[in-house]
């Protein structure tokens, strides 16, 4: 069974690989890119979407992976959670999403907790699941650090002191919600793939 990652995002093709190895193609080597409403009310509905639109285009001999992330800050009611990827509105940068957040916490408070989820969703002729990953800590109202991406120059994780982009691509890995997540998925994907 072919693995295919229901993502054209470059950085997470490169972490999906690095766990499952060369074998897995992004659906963009095998069809053209086509949208997909993301329109479920939680990370595990948004994933699932995603999944299923690739694998019914595909067909029964894929094995189809998504991902779907985000940020949720308590403080803000939730927000910008299931929204993180378009929180500044439509089409907006990642850095004006970061300074949305700063300025809403900002309002309030110099740091709040928050966290991170990822869910992966896994969609094959044998069935469909979903896995959680979470990481936890704090958002500051200030951007601090150049690693990373999205979010994580004002996202300090529990038990540290630095923010996400201080701490950098190692740390990160070992810690992250995605990484989480992907370590339940695997024997899910490694079971299913030799069925
Ligand atoms: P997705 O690509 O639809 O899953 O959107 C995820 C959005 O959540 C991204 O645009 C980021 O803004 C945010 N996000 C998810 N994971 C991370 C992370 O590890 N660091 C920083 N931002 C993240």
């Amino acid at each position: 069974m072919q693995l295919v990652l229901a993502s054209g995002n470059s950085g997470k093709i490169r972490e999906f690989k690095q766990l499952l190895g060369d074998e897995l193609k992004a659906f963009s080597e095998l069809i053209a890119p086509f949208e997909i409403t993301e329109d479920a009310d939680s990370f595990a509905g948004n994933a699932l979407l995603k999944a299923r639109a690739i694998y019914e285009r595909l067909g029964e001999e894929y094995l189809v992976i998504s991902d779907d992330s985000g940020i949720t800050v308590p403080l803000l009611g939730g927000e910008p959670g299931i929204y993180s990827a378009r929180y500044a509105g439509e089409g907006a940068t990642a850095r004006q999403n970061l300074e949305k957040l700063i300025t809403e916490v900002g309002r309030l408070t110099a740091r709040t907790p928050a966290y991170y989820t990822a869910a992966i969703a896994i969609v094959s002729k044998y069935g469909e699941y979903v896995v959680h990953g979470w990481m936890y800590g704090e958002v500051i109202s200030e951007a601090r650090g150049d690693q990373g991406f999205g979010y994580d120059p004002s996202f300090i994780p529990e038990g540290y002191t630095q923010t996400l982009a201080e701490l950098g691509d190692e740390v990160k890995a070992e810690i992250s919600h995605r990484h989480k997540a992907l370590a339940l998925a695997k024997p899910i994907i490694e079971m299913l793939r030799h069925k």
